[in-house]
């Protein structure tokens, strides 16, 4: 803790500089993850194999010496697990089967032994990682794994699940329950391993009316923060609301999350107005001010800092970084925020 500058803010201190890491940042704007998963032959392939899976884990920290380290794996591993069928064909985006849209919950046969390999992956980088680094495991939210589960992939606005929700909220509020369940026993197994704190992604919170996100965005948030927080009380939780806008605040308070990641269509300004003082934030800047660098890159980096000027924050993109990004932008990016 006295060691991880990251952890520290998680846990409320304000740092003189916003400790920082990037949501995707292992993955394929790096060669070296091109090369490994090019070898290993697909991502489910790479994601499973705990000696690959963390030594992608570590490419970003051995590279650019972030604060915190993601475990590389996937949202979707919780729908393998609950017995759906998992494919990343390429340059199509993934795919499960069967989808609930069209077939129950009940046909499924769930395994979660599928999810093993990722504890192993844990186990692996704690003991690799230097002290000052936070390593950090994540699920999605109920909500957001839903859309891929009922639709069976992803979806420009979610309508498939949207309607689902509408026309049988107790079949769908039963998808719900499933996911918190696993995700439940998946973040405390992940913290059991050794992982110093767990983000919730909620990629498409931002598709629902307020009804409807109380209910199945902050109360499934909110049972799944209480259910890890009594068996882990000093593990901090982010939450990552995606796209919530004018509803944060609510978000804030109904899932009583421990820090909350802002989207880059955020204002920042009025983000620090709204949220409890105390409460650290995470983010905000453009994925695509990094992906273009230069001036533009700089005057977002200042406007991101200058907007949290006594808050707990921790420095990290909107949303993740793109495939494309210059390596040498998020040298920038680093260089600005560390002051140097
Ligand atoms: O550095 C990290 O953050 C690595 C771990 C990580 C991955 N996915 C690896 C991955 C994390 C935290 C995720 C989260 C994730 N996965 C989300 C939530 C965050 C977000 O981006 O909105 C979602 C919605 C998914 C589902 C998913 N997985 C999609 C839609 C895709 C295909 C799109 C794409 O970017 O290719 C994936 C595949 C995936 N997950 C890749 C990576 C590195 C790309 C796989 C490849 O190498 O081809």
């Amino acid at each position: 803790m006295v060691n991880k500058p990251l952890l520290r803010v998680l846990k409320g201190e304000r740092a003189a500089r916003p400790p920082t890491w990037l949501m995707r940042q292992a993955g394929r704007y790096l060669p070296e993850y091109r090369a490994l998963r090019a070898e290993k032959g697909g991502f489910l392939a790479l994601a499973t194999d705990p000696e690959a899976a963390a030594e992608v884990t570590l490419q970003p920290i051995r590279r650019f010496g972030f604060d915190g380290a993601i475990l590389f794996s996937d949202i979707l591993m919780v729908p393998w697990a609950l017995g759906q069928e998992l494919t990343f064909g390429a340059g199509e985006g993934p795919r499960l089967a069967p989808a609930l849209v069209d077939s129950a919950l009940e046909s499924l046969s769930p395994d979660v032994t599928r999810l093993d390999p990722v504890y192993a992956t844990v186990r692996r980088v704690a003991a690799a990682l230097p002290a000052q680094t936070t390593f950090l495991g994540f699920a999605g939210s109920p909500w957001t794994v839903a859309t891929y589960m009922v639709a069976g992939q992803g979806s420009r606005d979610q309508e498939a699940t949207r309607r689902y929700a509408y026309a049988d909220p107790v079949a769908f509020g039963a998808i719900i329950d499933a996911i918190i369940t696993t995700t439940v026993h998946y973040l405390i197994a992940q913290i059991d391993a050794g992982v110093a704190a767990v983000q919730i992604f909620d990629s498409w919170a931002g598709s629902l009316s307020p009804e409807q996100f109380e209910r199945w965005v902050i109360a499934p948030n909110r049972a799944i923060v209480d259910r890890v927080r009594a068996r882990c009380p000093d593990t901090p939780i982010i939450g990552f609301p995606k796209g919530a806008g004018g509803k944060l605040a609510a978000y804030a308070a109904g899932t009583a999350v421990d820090a909350i990641g802002l989207d880059e269509t955020v204002d920042p300004h009025w983000a620090n107005a709204v949220l409890p003082p105390e409460l650290p934030v995470q983010g905000n800047l453009d994925p695509l001010a990094l992906l273009t660098g230069g001036a533009a890159l700089d005057a977002g980096i200042d406007r991101v800092l200058a907007a949290f000027p006594e808050r707990p924050h921790i420095f990290n993109l909107g949303h993740g970084i793109g495939q494309h990004t210059p390596i040498a932008h998020v040298e920038q990016l680093l260089q600005r925020v560390r002051g140097e």
